[in-house]
């Protein structure tokens, strides 16, 4: 099988300075899954039913995804937040979360679906930590597509952890010998290994990020969505698409910048 951008380092893109390649099909969808606690209230059921159903709709996510040609998909699935939440839903969440990874390990490896885990791991429990490096190990080389999910996970503490990771990493910083660039801290987030976001999809009727990739999603074209998660199809997804297809990326440029270097299209390179 081809080797997709995945594996590349080459396509990184930052927010500010260059201007990445856009394509018809988004390569990269970022999710928050919201909504599961009011689907199960509607139905009168605990809200643990609801998060039990966002299991199987995130399995539908999946799938749609490589039906369309998206090539990673980042979904947000605990936040750093969400502690605050009662215990017996936080640790309801934790069970299922660890009974999730080890029952769709199989099924995503069969798919040559690479898993990674971000966020803030060493919150969490042993078991649940083996589990995530057991379920990335295994599925380390697949490159059809790549899901991620973001446990823990908070933007501020993403960039928090990349500059302190940029401050170990190169002396010069610590000095304060020159200014902090977008290159230092940019290999230390979360997602370095990918291209940022073109198309954000929330769930559940809300709109706003809760800090959810604060840095990566400047750009990143934003569909908001009344569907509960668990209700979440092929159907929401395609629409998301369709929306984020008659969207004009601009990156801060004009609408006749675009019109006049069409030709240079896919991404508008000659403007890079
Ligand atoms: C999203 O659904 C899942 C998590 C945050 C874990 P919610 O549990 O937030 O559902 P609502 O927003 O209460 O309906
Ligand atoms: C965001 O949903 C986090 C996840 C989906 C994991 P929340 O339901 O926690 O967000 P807020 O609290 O309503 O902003
Ligand atoms: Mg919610």
């Amino acid at each position: 099988m081809a080797t997709t951008f995945i594996e590349s380092k080459e396509e990184q893109v930052s927010s500010s300075q260059l201007v990445p390649e856009i394509s018809n099909i988004p390569k990269h969808v970022a999710v928050i899954m919201d909504g599961n606690g009011r689907w199960a209230t509607q139905r009168h059921l605990p809200r643990m039913a609801g998060h039990e159903r966002g299991v199987a709709a995130l399995r539908r996510a999946v799938e749609a995804s490589v039906q369309l040609g998206i090539q990673a998909l980042t979904v947000f699935a605990f936040s750093s937040e969400n502690w605050r939440r009662p215990e017996d839903e936080v640790s309801f969440l934790m069970t299922l979360f660890l009974r999730a990874l080890k029952s769709e390990v199989k099924d995503l490896h069969k798919n040559q679906i690479k898993l990674r885990v971000i966020g803030d791991l060493s919150g969490l429990s042993t078991r649940l930590r083996k589990a995530v490096e057991e379920a990335e190990e295994k599925t380390a080389l697949n490159t059809r597509m790549v899901l991620t999910v973001a446990v823990n996970y908070g933007g501020r503490w993403d960039i928090l952890n990349a500059m302190n990771k940029a401050l170990v990493a190169s002396p010069h910083l610590r000095e304060l010998k020159a200014p902090v660039t977008e290159d230092d801290i940019r290999p230390h987030l979360s997602l370095a290994n990918l291209p940022e976001p073109d198309l954000f999809i929330r769930t559940g009727g809300e709109q706003r990020m809760s800090n959810f990739m604060l840095w990566q999603l400047a750009y990143t074209e934003l569909y908001f969505t009344d569907l509960l998660w668990p209700d979440f199809d092929y159907e929401c997804l395609e629409a998301a698409v369709h929306s984020y297809q008659m969207r004009e990326r601009r990156f801060g440029r004009t609408s006749g910048q675009l019109a006049m270097h069409a030709d240079s299209v896919p991404g508008h390179a000659g403007l890079v």
